[in-house]
Formats: C-alpha cells, structure tokens, sequence
C-alpha cells in the first residue's frame, strides 16, 4: 500500500470523474491527501474526504493566488483568481477531523506577475507564509510547504519559526526540486522531502552525471527513507511511463518504483517506510 501525500482530485481537471479516479486508486491500495490551494478548493477538498476513508485534505493558500497571474502548467492553462488569507474561515476549516496540515503555501519567485512589483509580492507571499506557519502552530498541524526559486528565504523562515520553539508539528518540503544543500537543510530542520514524478524523468541534456542520474535523482537516493515522502502532485507532473497523460493519484507507484531503484531496494520497503512516515507526519 502507498499514500499519495500530495494530490488535487478536487481540481477542475477531475470534474467529470472525479468519483471514479478516486475509486480507481482506493482499489488499487492508495491511500490521498488532497491538497487545497485556496478557501474554495479547501473546503471541496474537506468534503470529499468526509466521504470517503483513505482519503484526507490540507487547508492552506498558495502564493499563486496573491495576485491575478496566467500560465501554463503541464496540460491546462491556469488563471489564478486572487484571494487574501482569511485566518478565521481557515481556522474553521482547519478543524474538520479529516484536516491533517496546513497548505500547500510558500515562496515562489518563479511565477511571477506581471503588473506588480517584485518587492511588493514577496512582501505578501511572506505575510502569507507567516499567518500560515501561526495558525499551523496554533491547530498543531504540519505544514506542507511548496516552494520554488526562493529556498534560500523559506528556509530562513522556517528556521526563525522552528528557533522560536513554533512549528512544532513541523512538515514537508513538497515537490522537492532543490539542492542537496537545502534538502539537508530542511532536514536537520526536523522536515520531510517528498519527491513527485519529476523523478521518473530522464535526465535533461547536460544534467546527467558520471552516475548516469539527474541532481534530483542523485538527491533522493541520498535522502534517508525514513525522511521521505511521495507523492503525484496530480493532475500535474504525471510520471513516466503514462507522460503526456492527466496524472492520477495511483500513479505515485511510478514514483515509488523510482527510489527504489535509485536506492537498489524492494518497492515494498519503500512503499511500507513512506506509508509509515505519512501517517506519522499527518497522524491518520
Ligand atoms: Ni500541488
């Protein structure tokens, strides 16, 4: 058995069969966390999880809905529609019995907007960052935490929270993409990695080393079992061999494969230790 730790069925992408996909993986013995990225995809993701065991759902605002932004990622073009962080409606939210973490939230400079300053969203993705790790502190929840060109600052946050004895259920650098230097950063943090399909794709030109890996391969074979996470991240990121295709929660299995191949063990030990740290990480 495994648990996608990081999934979205309550995106747009499921909306004609959203029952079905989540039949499909409960059949196939994965368990799903389904991730809200904002009060609305929150609260759908709540009730969905009401309805079905082996299914749970974080809370949480993510920095691409500070400012209104449009990009393409993987299969659909994504129009973020902007929302400010309501503490007390995601305090509420935040305790349902099926909520386990606060997120996915954190510091992107990646995506940026257009029409507003760089100094200005960085303010806000920071105040948003920090209203979220007060009211993972103050529910006791984990945090699962997306960050992307900006790893240098989170982790600067994260250590001034950890520091001031907050965070204490701590969390996981979700869709790891950066160097070993941060991850072993973020792990001496008390922080878990979690890898997505990323890690099934073949090394970019350039990026392969002597040892035939990418860096992000390389990381995850050093990064020790008992500290690591899978996930799908679907409907993106779906991994080889189904790339080209919607991603779906089941397919965290193509993941698992991969570390255990990168790290020469079975599939089933990876399978039994990240199942071990998910439930330990989100107590379900
Ligand atoms: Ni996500």
């Amino acid at each position: 058995m495994l648990i996608d730790t990081h999934c979205h069925v309550q995106f747009h992408s499921y909306k004609k069969d959203m029952d079905e996909v989540i039949k499909r993986t409960l059949d196939k013995g994965v368990f799903m966390i389904t991730v809200g990225t904002q009060s609305d995809t929150s609260r759908t993701g709540l009730e969905i999880a009401e309805k079905y065991d082996g299914v749970w759902a974080s809370i949480g605002l993510h920095s691409y809905h500070l400012h209104e932004q449009e990009f393409a990622d993987a299969n659909e073009t994504i129009h973020t529609r902007t929302e400010k962080f309501d503490q007390d409606l995601f305090r509420k939210l935040a305790q349902h019995p099926k909520c386990v973490a606060i997120g996915e939230f954190g510091l992107d400079y990646f995506h940026m907007p257009p029409n507003v300053s760089r100094e200005q969203v960085i303010h806000e993705q920071k105040e948003t960052v920090r209203a979220q790790f007060d009211l993972a502190t103050e529910m006791n929840l984990p945090v699962i935490i997306h960050c992307r060109d900006a790893y240098e600052d989170q982790l600067e946050m994260v250590e001034k929270y950890v520091r001031a004895g907050k965070l204490s259920k701590r969390g996981v650098v979700h869709c790891f993409v950066g160097t070993q230097e941060i991850a072993d950063r973020f792990l001496e943090l008390g922080f878990y990695i979690s890898f997505t399909g990323i890690l099934t794709f073949p090394p970019r030109k350039g990026e392969k080393g002597e040892d035939g890996l990418s860096p992000i391969q390389r990381i995850a074979k050093n990064v020790p079992l008992e500290r690591l996470l899978v996930e799908t991240d679907a409907p993106y990121l779906t991994p080889v061999p189904h790339r080209g295709e919607r991603n779906e929660p089941w397919m965290v299995q193509f993941v698992a494969e991969k570390i255990a191949e990168l790290k020469g063990i079975d599939v089933e030990e990876v399978a039994c230790i990240t199942t071990e740290n998910a439930r330990k990480l989100f107590l379900i």
